[in-house]
């Protein structure tokens, strides 16, 4: 149990700060999470109020205590092949629709990659689809990988996990051919982790120094937005996609909601969702 608490103004004031910052909204009382998620830095820093604690990262702008705070507040909840069924839909819809284009490469951006099973898993899909179907992909093929928080991408990078993580949707098949073990960590076959590259980046910011993907996987992550936020994200993520490229979002997300451009394209099960072309 926390020993924190907060004064009402002081719960709203880090609200704001929180949202301002990278989007999450709090919602109310939720006191007993922030305390959950403050009180190592808090103690830490000696300070005891959150009023203090925005003082101290405003004072300090872009600091390291900005990226400390977003990176406690965060969720960064995941799994290998989360869900099954967008992977499938990429494995089965996306990549055979894709390789008839005869596309010069591929791009596919995981946003909000969490600690790098979602991007990897993208990766590993790929790899089966290119050993059975040869030559089908363009040779250049590269995804993406952004979150906000520093600490997940750092351990994304290392593109080493433990028996605990493979057994969150690692099948035996898949640990055997992509997986190395070193003493008690498994370690991605470059084959795997030489696709993706780790970048920060935070989704209320500009995407245009990213470029355009044929594929965007957005997922679990919208829910933690405002409405406007979302729509504004679903928007800039248009002009991100090239004609024709998909979207996936998580089971409770989707950009029909905020804007027309996009077909939806029905799996069995799941759901994505195609740009409309011009
Ligand atoms: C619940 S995880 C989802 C991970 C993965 N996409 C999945 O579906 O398994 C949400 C991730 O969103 C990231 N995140 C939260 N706010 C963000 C923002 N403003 N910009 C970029 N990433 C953000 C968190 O750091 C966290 O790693």
């Amino acid at each position: 149990m926390s020993e924190l608490s907060f004064q009402p103004e002081d719960y709203r004031a880090f609200g704001r700060y929180l949202e301002d910052s990278c989007g999450l909204v709090l919602g109310d009382n939720k006191d007993y999470l922030v305390a959950n998620r403050l009180n190592g830095l808090m103690a830490e820093l000696s300070v005891a109020t959150l009023k203090d604690l925005i003082s101290r990262a405003h004072g300090y702008s872009g600091s390291p205590l900005r990226e400390r705070i977003i990176d406690a507040m965060t969720t960064n909840e995941t799994m290998w092949f989360r869900d099954a069924y967008p992977f499938d839909m990429f494995a089965q819809v996306i990549l055979p629709e894709l390789a008839k284009r005869r596309l010069s490469q591929l791009r596919v951006w995981s946003a909000a990659c969490s600690t790098g099973e979602e991007a990897y898993s993208i990766s590993m899909v790929i790899r089966e689809f290119q050993q059975a179907n040869a030559g089908a992909l363009p040779g250049n093929v590269q995804i993406t990988a952004t979150d906000i928080d520093s600490t997940v991408l750092n351990q994304a990078r290392s593109a080493s996990y433990d028996g605990k993580s493979l057994a969150r949707g690692i099948s035996d098949g898949r640990r055997q051919r992509f997986f190395e073990k070193t003493e008690d960590r498994w370690t991605l076959k470059s084959e795997v982790s030489q696709l993706v590259n780790f970048q920060p980046l935070n989704l209320k910011e500009s995407y245009s120094a990213l470029g355009k993907f044929e594929v965007i996987f957005c997922r679990n992550v919208l829910i933690y937005f405002s409405s406007e936020l979302k729509k504004d994200i679903v928007t800039r993520m248009v002009d991100s996609l090239n004609p024709g490229a998909y979207l996936l979002m998580g089971a409770a997300e989707a950009p029909t909601s905020y804007c027309d451009d996009f077909t939806m394209l029905r799996g069995k099960p799941g759901v994505a969702y195609q740009l409309k072309k011009p």
